[in-house]
């Protein structure tokens, strides 16, 4: 046997003991509390869609342990990231500043809006969007004028920058706030990932205007599909309600909408599970904590890099990574755990690779490009034996 599957195998093994009699998923859901209760009261109540108690309260949840004033409760992450790029003022021809290296939905929510993705590279520390490499972007590319950041290059206005921290690592959200507020340009977090995650003490997706979380199957907590808005402005918080419920001005028996909206509300049943798994965040979080140091301790001794929170952060670690020698490695490793049953994915294939943003402006990514080749997600959900099932 070689070397390089030697070590797989121990990994392989080392993933199995981790979640004893399980099969291994890169990150399954755990419903060890109220749910069935709190879905139980939806159905008994016939309230089970966007009207309903769960809403507001999960929103009123979210808020409280962010530490943000409001929230807004969506379908979905991307439609919490579509609506919050729109109240950050991004508009039809707009340009919005993000990373290459994330999840698609968060170029697609930019496409939704008919603006045009730009990209800056990561660190290689934080997985995240680089604060350096963005000032070094506005910097060759940005003329300022009344305030607000142009593209020197094709004119428009960089309407937005919408950094995400990835895997629910904090990147260096501070610096990357202070770049936009010299550049006049809002930022929007894309949080998704990241709830129960923390930069110098203060929770992610509250350093800019708005933030988005996702509560998809694969998060830290998940409403089956959902996602929230958070801002501390209120009149932006009345606006991204109003029209994430179609617009519709209130009135006992009439319909009547001032604008066209989105019917992007969360339903009340998909809340009440989010209430549920709220309860529990904090135990997650505890429990993912101390995964991610026992996968630490193994991959040090090992001499293999584990992605470890940034300095100054504090992570929820929603999804371990390792990164290996090169792409080969990278792919070898994949296939060797996939088909033993340890459920392993690369990084995403970077946005500038697909057909959809190819064309897209972009500063060389270089440490994208060095970390795309190299980063591998491994199984890191809240080992069931954990909690006791
Ligand atoms: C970085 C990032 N942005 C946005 C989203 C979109 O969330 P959703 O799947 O809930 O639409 C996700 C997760 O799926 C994500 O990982």
């Amino acid at each position: 046997m070689s070397r390089e599957n030697l070590v797989f195998q121990e990994i392989e093994e080392f993933s199995k003991n981790l979640f004893p009699g399980e099969r291994i998923t890169l990150h399954r859901p755990v419903f060890g509390g109220n749910e069935k209760n709190y879905l139980a009261e939806c159905i008994d109540s016939n309230f089970v869609s966007s009207v309903g108690a769960r809403v507001t309260e999960f929103e009123k949840g979210i808020a409280a342990y962010c530490g943000a004033k409001f929230a807004i409760a969506t379908v979905n992450g991307t439609a919490a990231l579509h609506i919050a790029m729109v109240m950050a003022g991004v508009s039809r021809g707009d340009e919005v500043i993000t990373q290459a290296l994330t999840f698609i939905a968060t170029c697609n929510a930019i496409s939704y809006i008919d603006a045009e993705a730009v990209f800056v590279d990561v660190d290689r520390e934080t997985l995240g969007m680089s604060p350096d490499a963005l000032r070094a972007f506005l910097v060759e590319n940005a003329e300022l004028k009344d305030g607000r950041a142009y593209n020197r290059k094709t004119g428009k206005k960089f309407a937005a920058c919408v950094p995400m921290h990835t895997f629910g690592h904090p990147c260096r959200i501070d610096e990357i706030a202070d770049v936009c507020v010299e550049f006049g340009i809002p930022l929007v977090e894309d949080s998704a990932e990241s709830l129960g995650s923390y930069y110098k003490g203060k929770h992610t997706g509250t350093f800019g205007l708005l933030g988005a979380f996702s509560f998809n199957g694969n998060k830290i907590i998940t409403t089956g599909g959902g996602g929230m808005i958070i801002t501390d402005d209120p009149e932006i918080a009345a606006r991204a309600k109003h029209i994430t419920t179609t617009a519709k001005i209130p009135h006992p028996y009439e319909f009547v909408h001032d604008q066209v909206g989105y019917n992007y509300r969360l339903p009340n049943l998909n809340a009440a599970l989010g209430c549920a798994q709220l309860e529990q965040l904090a135990g997650f979080v505890e429990v993912k904590r101390e995964l991610a140091e026992k996968y630490g301790r193994f991959f040090d001794e090992k001499a293999i890099s584990f992605v470890r929170e940034p300095a100054g952060a504090t992570s929820n670690y929603w999804l371990n990574a390792i990164i290996l020698e090169s792409r080969e490695e990278r792919d070898a490793f994949l296939k060797y755990s996939n088909d033993r049953g340890v459920m392993t994915r690369p990084i995403w294939r970077m946005m500038t690779e697909l057909e959809m943003f190819k064309h897209c402006q972009h500063d060389g990514l270089e440490n994208s490009l060095w970390l795309e080749d190299r980063v591998v997600n491994i199984p890191s959900s809240v080992p069931m034996s954990e909690i006791g099932a």
